[in-house]
């Protein structure tokens, strides 16, 4: 039996619509989770909710100035968020590019978040092991450029795995963990892409895989409390 300790964030995305359904969602959540659970709701539900470990979703690349809507790593620091997604393939393909993930995740290790650099955009199903690591060396030279791998948390998240119900196999996934780890020296790598409690088990028994970004399935609290206690 594997006793690692996973490091699980529940991604919310755009979800729920409201206040009342927010808080009501977070109320459900275990609080008390054998794992490190992490919850990343809606920026402006961050105050809301009742949860002891929380991420933002993005940061601002400037920690202060005429950047109207932004919000700055600072910002949410002094909110009590921990963690902050960065470069989810989401907001890559609205035209966020490496070097601003990398100023993002620079400035959010300044205001004293970790920064959850996601990569695997531009990734394809039918691809090998080869040629992802190629696609994600290119994003991670860049991402992680200049800033100290120890303090940072990758999430490998195939681009046509998320929200599809097809997740890559542990084995692919253990691989890339593992290639992630050896080359640039970053402890913590999770895996994300329509993780589920029915396929959560089977990348926790590969040695590599530090835990999960979890979509769709943090946002059922069965599915989700089942994950962070698995
Ligand atoms: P999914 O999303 O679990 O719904 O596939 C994962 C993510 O986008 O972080």
């Amino acid at each position: 039996m594997n006793q690692k300790k996973l490091l699980v964030i529940g991604n919310w995305k755009l979800n729920p619509a409201t206040k009342t359904e927010a808080i009501a969602l977070a109320d459900q959540i275990d609080k008390n989770s054998k794992h490190t659970a992490v919850l990343a709701p809606p920026l402006i539900f961050l105050t809301t909710i009742d949860y002891p470990l929380l991420a933002a979703q993005d940061c601002f690349s400037n920690i202060k100035g005429a950047y109207t809507g932004q919000t700055s790593a600072a910002a949410l620091a002094s909110l009590q968020v921990k963690y902050c997604i960065i470069g989810h393939s989401e907001r890559r393909s609205l035209g966020e590019t490496d070097e601003m993930i990398n100023q993002k995740a620079s400035m959010a290790l300044s205001a004293g978040l970790i920064p959850v650099i996601c990569i695997g955009h531009g990734t394809t199903v039918t691809e090998d092991d080869l040629a992802v690591t190629e696609v994600l060396a290119r994003q991670l030279d860049i991402n992680l450029n200049g800033l100290d791998p120890n303090r940072v948390v990758v999430a490998y998240e195939p681009v046509w795995a998320i929200g599809s119900g097809k997740s890559a196999s542990p084995e692919h996934a253990e691989m890339i963990s593992l290639f992630i780890q050896t080359k640039y020296q970053v402890p913590i790598v999770l895996y994300g892409g329509s993780v589920n409690s029915a396929n959560a088990s089977s990348y926790v028994q590969q040695p590599h895989i530090n835990g999960f970004l979890v979509g769709g399935a943090s946002l059922l609290p069965n599915d989700f409390n089942y994950i962070i206690n698995i």
